[in-house]
């Protein structure tokens, strides 16, 4: 949550007050923020879901996912982009990431095999993935991209919106993200189908409001609709993110300007003017360094954040891939061809990366001299650890 006020508390007020809280009814708030949403980022459709993972989980069934695709997924990021793939019948293929904390392109085209489908590069903390090289392997292979751009509301990649660059793009709003209405997300895409089948994942009778055209034929799904409560402050939360993003990319580039003589390196970073500027991350030259230094500064380690390494993907290594054994799609024949083995080494690169990792915050709410304060502390913090 980067800011939440007045306008919001308004606004839900509002909807509260005329009784519409369902979203299906002329001027209502969800089909305004959807329009809103897809003139911001440049696509044709979005559609409002009630969280991250179900936006995921819909856009990889919009693209026609299932049993006997596999689909790659970086070893750094929420457990939700793996479990969305298994969500809809395929299998995920777990591949490093690189200094950047983001997926490797070279690992990409190394993991590719005869069952490989799709591939879901992670925008971790606002952070633009290298598109440009993982749209080249994934043109090269012919796969699928779908972005999971959960963590990068509001950033662009060389000027592009996150989340637009792939076939699909999946949004998360929850408590934690850039928009927020507590809890929801959406799906965006520019392909009219891939839209019309993610829609019927999001709200199977979402035909029955909207229409549908001849050629499609609604299939059960379960229900993920959002509320005009969340429409509503989207709409709000859609104004502020702008100018919130130009102030936390402004003060992400003054940490790194005012520590660029400390001999702290940089985590790599593929788009620097466009990114959400959100964290600053450096690369460490051992884990002790890291811990040191993380213990001094009062901030985060990468491979320290838990459910979003890959180690800790429980429901992934014990092939739990539903409620019920005979819906479980590490077991379905069509799976036989897919990798399915997973080992907690098996990116021991990545570990070793994301232990060297510190992840400092960045928040439009604090001031010059807060900001200062921070990077004295980083200063003081490098010259200890790393004996500058
Ligand atoms: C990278 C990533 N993907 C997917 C999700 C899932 O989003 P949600 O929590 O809204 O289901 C998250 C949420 O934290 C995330 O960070």
């Amino acid at each position: 949550m980067l800011r939440v006020g007045q306008e919001e508390i308004k606004a839900i007020g509002e909807v509260l007050k005329s009784g519409k809280m369902f979203r299906y009814h002329p001027g209502g708030q969800c089909d305004r923020f959807e329009k809103r949403y897809a003139k911001f980022l440049g696509v044709k459709h979005v559609c409002m879901t009630a969280s991250g993972t179900n936006a995921l989980t819909a856009a990889l069934a919009g693209l026609g996912i299932g049993p006997g695709d596999e689909v790659v997924v970086p070893s750094f990021t929420y457990m939700a982009t793996a479990i969305a793939v298994v969500a809809v019948g395929a299998i995920p293929v777990i591949i490093d990431v690189d200094e950047s904390t983001l997926m490797d392109p070279n690992a990409l085209d190394d993991a590719v095999g005869p069952r490989t489908r799709a591939v879901i590069p992670v925008h971790m903390w606002g952070l633009p993935c290298d598109m440009r090289r993982i749209l080249k392997v994934a043109r090269k292979h012919q796969l699928l991209v779908l972005e999971d751009a959960c963590q990068g509301v509001g950033g662009a990649y060389e000027g592009r919106k996150l989340g637009t660059l792939g076939h699909a793009g999946a949004f998360s709003f929850n408590y934690f993200k850039n928009m927020t209405c507590g809890e929801g997300g959406a799906v965006v895409t520019s392909g009219s189908p891939v839209f019309e089948k993610a829609r019927c994942m999001i709200d199977c009778c979402s035909f029955y409001w909207k229409g549908r055209k001849a050629t499609f034929t609604p299939f059960v799904s379960n229900g993920a609709r959002a509320s005009e409560i969340e429409g509503a402050m989207m709409n709000v939360q859609l104004d502020r993110v702008p100018g919130l993003l130009r102030a936390t990319r402004a003060q992400k580039k003054r940490i790194l300007r005012e520590t660029a003589r400390t001999g702290l390196q940089a985590s790599p970073c593929h788009s620097l003017d466009h990114e959400c500027g959100t964290h600053v991350l450096y690369l460490l030259p051992t884990e002790k360094q890291a811990q040191d230094f993380a213990t001094q500064v009062g901030c985060g380690i990468a491979g320290r954040t838990g459910r979003h390494v890959y180690t800790e993907w429980d429901p992934i290594f014990a092939l739990q891939g539903a409620h019920h054994e005979a819906m479980n799609p590490f077991r379905f024949p069509e799976n036989r061809g897919c990798r399915r083995k997973y080992t907690r080494d098996m990116c021991a690169r990545s570990l070793d990366i994301l232990n060297r990792t510190v992840m400092i915050g960045t928040h439009p709410d604090r001031t010059r001299e807060e900001v200062t304060t921070r990077i004295q502390k980083i200063q003081e913090a490098a010259s200890r650890v790393l004996g500058t």
